[in-house]
């Protein structure tokens, strides 16, 4: 398929880097689209681990293109390390790597503002991942931000970066904290204009031109629909548009071009930050989860809290995404749990809901609905095909598959390229 998105339909960290990775061998061009460094995408190939916070997953595959699309916040001090820690270890992006013109711009003051807003909030902070993601898509909407285009020219700069910092200046001096000197942010990025030329492009031309050329596009989601601004658990959310529908405004390819939307969840629900997480088990199960997942921030190294599968926030994501089909990763990590839940619908005050509140008081209300599933103790890591699976681990994938409607393409049974099931044809009907 000419246009394919692959997109997190949870709270982040599905695994998408991986299911990147894999298709991007398949793909002339890699596309983010959304978000920034806040994103931490891990890539196994052989003894090497790549984690990609700002680039593309696609950059580890020596044959493609890979586009930071205009709805990206792009923190050039991420990019110019990811840059070069790639060319260190032989992976050359010179000339298969373009930065929109339009992209956004996080700034140093951007980090400090994010992190000093989380300070204001006190007791309802929301667990960020201090890379500036919430005050560079601020000023970006309120009509202050500094984009890439800007920072070639320097005389735009002088002029857009002071309006960006006087607002946040505002704030900081009612808090009583200390101001931001547009100088000192000045020598700061100096030098910055130049080193991103050589990647700067106007991206939409080259993806319209890919695009109208037949060239297969991977469109790389960050975060998942939990976080999402309009669909997920807000104020609990990150500040962009996740899913596909974040890929027009974030590409400039029209909503049509879109070919095959691919949606990527965890076997079991993990959430990092804070916001409500209605399945989460703070039992013995949840910790094994965890361990036997590596569940920590590949951004902020923090631990993730983890518990059962959401079957109402992925439902949810599977109709509003429109996704064509779900690739299930990390199915291996349950093995060992002597009994597995799925959480069907919740119930707040009494009354069955199976679409999550607007609310974040009624969502931590709410009190999951669970169906139950025999475990298995076999270490998956060998299946390569559905019938490799123990028949217990049959019967879960199937009733998510049921759960979700939608066929299931792929179950991942670890991190390592080939570590996985391909189901093209579906699911076998008979075990
Ligand atoms: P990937 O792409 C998991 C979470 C943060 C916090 C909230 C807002 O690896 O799945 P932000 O810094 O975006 O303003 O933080 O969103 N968050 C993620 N959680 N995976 C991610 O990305 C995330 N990016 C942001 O923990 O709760
Ligand atoms: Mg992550």
């Amino acid at each position: 398929m000419p246009v394919t998105c692959v997109f997190g339909m949870q709270w982040g960290d599905e695994g998408k880097g991986r299911i990147v990775d894999l298709l991007a061998a398949e793909s002339d061009l890699v596309v983010r689209y959304q978000g920034g460094a806040n994103a931490g995408h891990t890539v196994v190939v052989g003894e090497e681990r790549y984690v990609l916070h700002l680039l593309p997953s696609g950059a580890i595959q020596p044959g493609t293109t890979n586009v930071i699309g205009n709805g990206v916040v792009v923190d050039p001090e991420v990019l110019f390390h990811e840059v070069d820690s790639l060319a260190a270890r032989g992976i050359d992006l010179s000339g298969r790597l373009f930065v929109s013109d339009r992209a956004h711009v996080v700034m140093p003051h951007h980090k400090r503002m994010d992190e000093a807003l989380e300070k204001l909030r006190g007791d309802d902070a929301l667990g960020t991942t201090s890379r500036g993601i919430g005050p560079t898509y601020g000023d970006k909407v309120r009509r202050a931000g500094l984009r890439v285009a800007d920072l070639l020219e320097p005389s735009r700069y002088e002029d857009v970066l002071p309006k960006s910092i006087e607002a946040w200046n505002a704030i900081l001096a009612r808090a009583e904290m200390a101001p931001i000197d547009v100088g000192a942010v000045m020598d700061e990025t100096r030098g910055w204009g130049e080193r991103l030329r050589p990647f700067v492009a106007d991206t939409v031309a080259v993806l319209l031109d890919a695009w109208r050329g037949g060239k297969r596009i991977l469109m790389e989601g960050a975060q998942g629909v939990g976080l999402d601004v309009d669909h997920g658990t807000y104020p609990y959310v990150t500040s962009s548009t996740t899913g596909p529908a974040g890929i027009p405004a974030g590409t400039g390819l029209p909503p049509r071009a879109l070919d095959r939307i691919l949606g990527i969840v965890k076997a079991y629900t993990t959430r990092v930050g804070a916001g409500p997480f209605p399945t989460r088990d703070t039992g013995p199960s949840g910790q094994r989860m965890g361990e036997q997942g590596h569940e920590f921030g590949a951004t902020t190294g923090r631990p993730r809290d983890c518990g059962w599968f959401d079957g109402v926030l992925a439902k949810r994501a599977a109709a509003t995404q429109g996704v064509d089909a779900v690739a299930l990763m990390k199915l291996d990590v349950l093995s060992g749990l002597e009994e597995l839940k799925v959480c069907t619908t919740y119930e707040l005050d009494g009354t069955r809901i199976d679409a999550p509140p607007a609310w974040t008081g009624d969502l931590e209300a709410c009190v999951p609905v669970y169906e139950t599933f025999p475990g298995w103790e076999e270490d998956l890591g060998g299946a390569r095909q559905f019938h490799d699976l123990p028949a217990t681990a049959q019967t879960y994938v199937r009733a998510l598959q049921d759960l979700l409607g939608c066929p299931i393409e792929m179950i991942s049974v670890g991190a390592e390229r080939e570590r996985f099931i391909p189901l093209d044809e579906g699911i076998p009907v008979s075990v």
